[in-house]
């Protein structure tokens, strides 16, 4: 995909037919980076003359906090990942279905939240005030989509009577690296993007919901022994 001429202010002919899921994200990675260069005229800055010092403090408070939640879902996925080391080492003495559960759980108190809260609170201002923003959009929501569709998948693995076990590792594993890549792409492109062409106050009245709180693991969600 030809990156968007850095100066050029107009959303791509077509492209709303970009590919979903993660195979667009190099798509999107390539119009991004001319986006997060290019001086825009975005609708966002016709009102800046109205944002004042306060919708910017609150505006940078809003941000912050998001890449914060987002420094606390990896710790998360770190987590996960652990309980999805425990699955191997708990094969053979019949923890291994107990072990498949727990991640499934954690994995998915981790993801739905969270992309629910970006789905309602952050995703829109991308189709509303950035250029190019309906491709980046349609790669981030079919990232989403992606995700939810493998994490559906693995807690019903999780919930059958006699999980597979190994491919359910395998998989959740696989999904690891999907959620990684994902966070980066909306560390790197995304809120960048926001900074740059949402109006202050827009920005800080949507980040006045927060974010869900990290999952957390609860007691009953530590690797069991002999974990890596
Ligand atoms: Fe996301
Ligand atoms: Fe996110």
């Amino acid at each position: 995909m030809r990156a968007l001429a850095p100066s050029s202010p107009t959303r791509p002919t077509g492209a709303r037919r970009a590919p979903a899921g993660c195979k667009a994200t190099s798509a999107a990675v390539a119009l991004a980076a001319g986006l997060v260069g290019c001086s825009s005229t975005s609708p966002g800055l016709g009102v800046e003359a109205r944002v004042t010092p306060a919708d910017v403090r609150a505006r940078d408070e809003g941000v912050a906090r998001y890449r914060s939640h987002h420094a606390s879902l990896r710790e998360d996925f770190d987590h996960l990942s652990r309980l999805i080391g425990g699955i191997e080492a708990a094969r053979g003495d019949g923890r291994s279905v107990e072990a498949v559960r727990t991640a499934a759980r954690f994995l998915e108190r981790c993801v739905r939240p969270h992309a629910g809260w970006e789905d309602r609170a952050v995703y829109p201002l991308l189709d509303d005030h950035v250029p190019g923003g309906d491709l980046l959009t349609t790669s981030a929501r079919g990232q989403h989509e992606t995700i939810e569709r493998q994490t559906r998948a693995l807690v019903e693995e999780a919930a059958r009577p006699a999980p597979d076990a190994v491919g359910f590792a395998r998989r959740a594993d696989q999904l690891l690296g999907v959620l990684r890549l994902h966070l980066d792409f909306e560390d790197t492109l995304v809120i960048p993007l926001l900074e740059r062409h949402v109006p202050a106050d827009v920005l800080a009245k949507a980040l006045a919901e927060p974010p869900p709180p990290s999952p957390r693991a609860t007691p009953e969600e530590t690797p069991l022994p002999g974990s890596p």
